[in-house]
């Protein structure tokens, strides 16, 4: 009897013992309230852990919570807080800080945070229950999800113009064979705009791990965000305009520099022109024909045996000559770079990057190894300074022969088996860490050490750099291109959103491979794809290995008319088009404008029929339409409206059909409004 007393309280306690799993533990009741007006910062110390909030400017509020703070650094933000007028206060229940454009409501038990209008109206607020939630590492803010909230931008994300009840990962992802739903690709931009009951306001969460934005997939409760580990780390964005929600992110992240203009013309590509003549005859062929452009490309066979920094020594042997040549007809060249370095001794940035000890290592010190083009690979650690400067300064032979573009592939970091271990280590910025906080911004850094340093070769003139993959902030230094898609109508009406979404999203300079990258093209679907092509910023031609040639005369006769017309067209607009870029260059407002940000009030706009439409520039209406239409369903927003072709006057907010025969994509200019157009140009 006494035995099984025993054994029932010996039971008992190591029940009571027994660590409990704590499911969910979110950000508890205030303990301490620090107060730092003169740096514009309060910090609400909890039982589990801290929420700091930082004034930036009176719209943009940062908030960090963390159970322990890490160093803060960030390779995306570059704003800092700016002196300004605010208010603060508090009662037994809460505590506020009120600035010229919103307020903060920071409930005390729990501490939970509520944005409101200067009229008290709530723009966004944190679930009662859940807020700012922990389960193990993973971070999660949850967000009420308000009457008729919609969700828009977040970067290279495939789906609707309106996110609403859809989820989201960002994890930068090689996915060559991506369709309408696939999820995630190549760049991560955590940043989002949220529109509801005549308000916007943009979140942008500035942790690199892999996070999840879900809004609303699934329940209708809230919305949420989460990383996978690191601090609850997010800006919040408060304005009226969505334009003006883009001005501030982009003023906290950076702004592209003016890009040079030849960059604006047509640019062609394929994997790859080889050898060298080859080169030329496309270049030579452009002239002849008349049709202009400005860039041509080289890639991945132009290098000796994938090595990035040398040339095939058979079919590109006078390397020096025929970039001279290529420059006699007035064509820029671009060059592909990929990070993945030869295992090879003798081989130059192989031997100097296991030397001077550049390369991504395990955590035992020894140089990862991966495959890629090469074959067995090393990697250079972008997220060091020093490493960034000596890949900056290995471009010197391709500047020197006059090589003025700059094609970053591969940076996700794609390789052989797609499975990077995530033990691999990185030096960011000095602080270490590992593949899971790095992966997303590996690419953003291999693009800032190609941009950096091509332009510290080129004396500071300005190279046309590209990448793949990116993070938020890439503005600063790199064009992005929507990577691996397919030659069918539906793929060029995914690019059409692709980079309409990117646009909400701070990145201006974006392009989707034109003719479609996988697969063969035909002759009206290429037309309709340069007509398209016409009015992106990006502007490329590309196709795969073992693909028809998809040249714009290699479609036949009408198909060559049709594209040298809209190649044409877009000469004609460059003065409109580089004017609009410095819009994006002072104010982060895209060359590619989604009718939300100047319709956003507007229902029609997020419909189906409609959602691909954008602005090109401030005054030019695009129809994009699938090449097997001949005539499409158009909506004219808000205002008057003019054909472009025919001059013809159209009411705005009104459903109109459109011809679109395969030699005419349907444009309308805003009434009022002046484009400046130059006469055609002149290519020898
Ligand atoms: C990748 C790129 C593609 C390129 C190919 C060969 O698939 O996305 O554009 O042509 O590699 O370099």
């Amino acid at each position: 009897m006494k035995a099984t007393l025993i054994t029932l309280i010996l039971v008992l306690i190591s029940f009571i013992a027994m660590p409990q799993r704590n499911l969910n533990n979110s950000l508890g009741d205030l303990a301490k309230l620090d107060k730092n007006p003169s740096s514009q910062q309060f910090s609400f110390r909890t039982n589990n852990g801290t929420a700091v909030v930082t004034i930036y400017t009176p719209s943009i509020i940062r908030v960090r919570i963390a159970r322990e703070f890490n160093t803060d650094f960030s390779f995306a933000v570059v704003g800092t807080p700016q002196n300004g007028n605010f208010d603060y206060g508090e009662d037994n229940a809460k505590f506020f800080v009120s600035t010229d454009s919103l307020i903060l409501e920071i409930s005390k038990k729990p501490v939970r945070l509520t944005f409101k209008t200067k009229d008290g109206s709530v723009i966004s607020q944190d679930d009662p229950n859940f807020g700012t939630s922990w389960i193990g590492t993973e971070v999660t803010t949850y967000k009420v999800m308000q009457k008729d909230e919609k969700f828009i931008g977040l970067g290279e994300k495939t789906g609707n113009l309106n996110r609403r009840g859809e989820a989201f990962e960002h994890w930068n992802t090689d996915n060559p064979h991506y369709d309408n739903n696939s999820d995630p690709l190549y760049a991560s931009i955590p940043f989002y705009i949220g529109i509801h009951s005549g308000l916007n306001y943009g979140i942008y969460l500035d942790n690199t791990h892999r996070s999840i934005f879900n809004f609303g997939a699934s329940n209708d409760r809230f919305s949420y965000f989460s990383a996978d580990d690191g601090e609850m780390n997010y800006y919040f964005i408060y304005h009226k305009n969505v334009a003006d929600i883009i001005k501030s992110y982009t003023w906290l992240t950076g702004r592209m520099e003016m890009p040079p203009r030849w960059s604006l013309g047509y640019q062609q590509c394929r994997w790859s022109y080889t050898p060298d003549t080859e080169v030329m005859r496309i270049a030579t062929t452009f002239r002849e024909k008349k049709i202009p452009a400005d860039v041509i490309y080289l890639d991945i066979h132009y290098m000796d045996n994938y090595k990035i920094f040398t040339w095939n020594p058979v079919d590109f042997a006078s390397p020096k000559k025929l970039l001279d040549d290529l420059k006699a007809l007035n064509f820029k060249t671009a060059v592909i770079v990929d990070p993945g370095i030869k295992v090879e001794k003798g081989y130059k940035a192989y031997d100097e990057g296991v030397a001077q000890k550049h390369f991504v290592k395990y955590p035992d010190g020894t140089d990862w190894t991966a495959q890629v083009w090469p074959g067995w690979c090393h990697f250079p650690d972008f997220t060091a300074e020093r490493t960034r400067k000596w890949w900056g300064d290995s471009f010197k032979g391709y500047v020197d022969d006059g090589i003025v573009g700059f094609w970053n592939d591969m940076n996700e970091i794609a390789t052989w088996g797609q499975q990077v271990p995530n033990l691999i280590q990185f030096d960011w910025n000095g602080a270490k860490t590992t593949y899971r906080e790095a992966k997303n911004m590996y690419g953003m850094q291999m693009a800032r050490a190609t941009y950096e340093g091509t332009k510290r070769l080129m004396n500071g003139r300005r190279p046309m750099n590209i990448t793949r993959a990116g993070f938020a902030g890439m503005q600063r230094y790199t064009i992005l291109w929507t990577g691996d898609n397919q030659a069918t109508d539906h793929h060029m009406m995914l690019g059409v959103k692709l980079v309409n979404s990117l646009g909400l999203s701070g990145l201006s300079f974006t392009g989707s491979d034109v003719g479609g990258f996988g697969g063969n093209s035909n002759p009206a679907l290429f037309a309709r794809w340069i007509q398209i092509g016409a009015f992106t910023p990006f502007f490329r031609g590309h196709t795969s290995y073992n693909t028809v040639s998809q040249e714009p005369w290699a479609f036949g006769e009408t198909t060559e008319e049709i594209s040298r017309n809209y190649i044409q067209l877009r000469y004609n607009l460059l003065p409109y088009v580089y004017t609009s870029m410095r819009e994006s260059v002072m104010n982060g407002m895209p060359l590619n404008r989604s009718l939300a940000i100047n319709y956003t009030a507007d229902e029609k706009i997020y419909q189906d029929t409609y959602l691909h439409q954008f602005l090109f520039g401030p005054s030019m209406l695009i129809i994009p339409a699938e090449s097997t239409k001949a005539i499409t369903k158009a909506y004219l927003p808000e205002g008057e409206w003019y054909d472009f072709y025919t001059d013809q006057k159209f009411t705005g907010k009104q459903e109109i059909f459109a011809e679109c025969p395969i030699d005419k994509l349907p444009v309308y200019i805003a009434a009022g409004s002046m484009i400046p157009i130059q006469s055609p140009m002149a290519m020898i």
